[in-house]
């Protein structure tokens, strides 16, 4: 039977308020962050906590703030980061309700309360880390490396300047599954779907022309689910904060599946 509330588990409560300035006291400075807070070691439902951070001893950027919450104020707040430049894409989170890297979200950016939860329609592992064991997998699943059947050259896979640049716009793509996590297909079919992050990567690779393994690409896509589940919606391209387009590179591949048929 279709159930049609929540789980009594599933509410997220008001959590509790770290590092509040002193009442009538608030600088202009101070910015107030409100957390969604998740520990599966215990038995408590999920809560929003609200933290209030003094910018002038803080960086600029949505990341910082985590890292100073993290370091000074509650050492439990758990979420993924490493480059703090908007390259190994583990920051990737959703702030201010839009999916966005945490160290390129200029806190400027937001007014009033700065509301982070973790990346939608994902188990989560805790706190703001979502779990992307399927998300990689389907990754794989693309088998994202150079395919050939001609004898490797002696020194290197050569590439012509034009079809080098073909790759532009594709190449970039850091995986943070901003993309795919904002996609409606995704949201219901992410067993099914492969989502935009990796369909973009199976055309990179498709399109690649030191790839010869073009015919099992397209082969491994003609499935009900696994390309056609996008509809086209565009959210993928809204969202991606390297400024690719998700969208353009699977109407692609459907082009190239309508070709090779006639
Ligand atoms: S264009 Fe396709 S992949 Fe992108 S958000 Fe829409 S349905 Fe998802
Ligand atoms: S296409 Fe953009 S949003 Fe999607 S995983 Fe790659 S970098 Fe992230
Ligand atoms: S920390 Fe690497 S992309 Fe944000």
């Amino acid at each position: 039977m279709v159930q049609l509330t929540l789980p009594s588990n599933s509410k997220v409560s008001t959590g509790k308020t770290w590092n509040a300035p002193p009442k009538g006291k608030a600088k202009s400075t101070w910015k107030q962050f409100k957390i969604y807070r998740w520990n599966p070691d215990d038995a408590d439902n999920p809560r929003t906590d609200t933290y209030w951070v003094d910018r002038s001893a803080c960086g600029p950027m949505v990341l910082d703030a985590l890292i100073k919450i993290k370091g000074e104020i509650d050492s439990t707040l758990t979420f993924r980061r490493s480059c703090r430049e908007g390259i190994c894409g583990s920051c990737a989170m959703n702030i201010d309700g839009k999916n966005e890297l945490a160290c390129l979200k200029s806190m400027d950016d937001v007014s009033g309360a700065i509301k982070i939860y973790p990346l939608p329609h994902l188990n989560v592992v805790k706190d703001l880390v979502p779990d992307l064991t399927n998300f990689y997998a389907q990754h794989a699943s693309i088998e994202p490396w150079l395919k050939t059947t001609t004898p490797t050259p002696p020194t290197e896979w050569k590439q012509a300047r034009p079809d080098r640049e073909k790759l532009d716009g594709l190449y970039e793509c850091i995986l943070c599954a901003c993309c795919s996590s904002s996609c409606p297909s995704y949201w219901w079919n992410s067993d099914r779907f492969l989502g935009p992050a990796a369909l973009l990567q199976a055309y990179r690779w498709v399109i690649d022309s030191r790839d010869e393994g073009t015919g099992d690409r397209l082969n491994n896509l003609e499935d009900p689910f696994r390309l056609y589940r996008c509809h086209t919606i565009l959210n993928c391209a809204q969202t991606c904060p390297k400024g690719l387009n998700p969208a353009k590179a699977i109407a692609e591949l459907k082009k190239l599946m309508v070709e090779r048929r006639v």
